[in-house]
């Protein structure tokens, strides 16, 4: 079996060595690669994927809404966040589905039950997650104008962006932004008020970031983005091969990874 992450850039995803892990573990004979495609090759490569050469692929940044058009159906959770994380056969049709959303929500379920959560961020990340959230969401985004949109959208309710945004209303704060990601790793998206909220970054490197970082300084209870990325690659390879994987093996290989790198 040939599977591939495509993106742009590529090059330290992680998706290869976690599939990898567990096409051996269900002792499925395969290879997950990453490839570096750029936006005008998108539809070149989806016709590749078509003459069966990948038996499924994931998708990342920038192309999560762009492969869109080139792909039969959604599942529903994709068409409404209106990007794609993964591409799977079903018989002769080529299916995109979005497991960010659904990992992230499974992860968090492992900690608490939101019942009000702010997100912060209104791209495509949080157009995945915001519709998977038990309770009320409240989003606030750099452009105020795109929170306003995705929470209308979604039922939900918006804030203007401010840095210093008293806490205290939210059992759950959630980072969906890039800021504090690698390289860029000294920046913070919000400043901690005093809050009983679970802190929730769903960058995974580097781990913890300077968010969670200064949350469990202030004593506050924080979840970084391991598990969500395991679980979203966990139901992505569920489509690709129909085996359940270890997800305990899978966070501890991702890890020990992290750790030595
Ligand atoms: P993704 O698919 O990872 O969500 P995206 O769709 O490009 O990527 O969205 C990036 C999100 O991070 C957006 O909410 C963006 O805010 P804008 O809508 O204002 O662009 C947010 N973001 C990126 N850099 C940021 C920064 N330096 N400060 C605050 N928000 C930032």
């Amino acid at each position: 079996m040939q599977f591939a992450v495509i993106g742009h850039p590529i090059a330290h995803s992680l998706s290869p060595m976690l599939h990898e892990t567990w096409l051996k573990a269900a002792g499925l004979f395969g290879c997950y690669t990453t490839l570096d495609v750029e936006g005008d090759g998108l539809e070149a490569f989806v016709q590749k994927v078509r003459k069966r050469q990948f038996d499924g692929i994931n998708v990342t940044i920038p192309h999560k809404s762009a492969i869109i058009p080139f792909l039969d159906r959604l599942e529903p959770a994709a068409a409404r966040a209106g990007a794609v994380n993964t591409v799977y056969w079903d018989g002769e049709e080529l299916v995109g589905a979005n497991t960010d959303g659904t990992g992230f929500a499974r992860a968090l379920a492992t900690r608490t039950n939101a019942k009000n959560s702010l997100v912060i961020g209104a791209g495509g990340a949080a157009r995945g997650i915001i519709p998977m959230l038990p309770g009320h969401v409240t989003v606030m985004n750099r452009t105020n104008q795109t929170a306003e949109q995705v929470a209308a959208e979604f039922g939900q309710s918006a804030v203007p962006w401010s840095s210093t945004l008293d806490l205290t209303p939210y059992d759950v704060v959630i980072n969906t932004t890039s800021v504090g990601m690698a390289p860029a790793i000294d920046q913070t998206p919000i400043e901690l008020t005093a809050t009983a909220a679970l802190i929730c970054d769903i960058i995974y490197r580097p781990t913890p970031t300077r968010l969670l970082r200064e949350a469990t300084a202030n004593g506050l209870d924080t979840l970084d983005g391991v598990l969500m990325f395991v679980l979203q690659a966990a139901e992505a390879f569920e489509r690709f091969t129909g085996h359940k994987p270890d997800i305990a093996l899978g966070e501890q290989v991702i890890r020990k990874q992290l750790e030595e790198s």
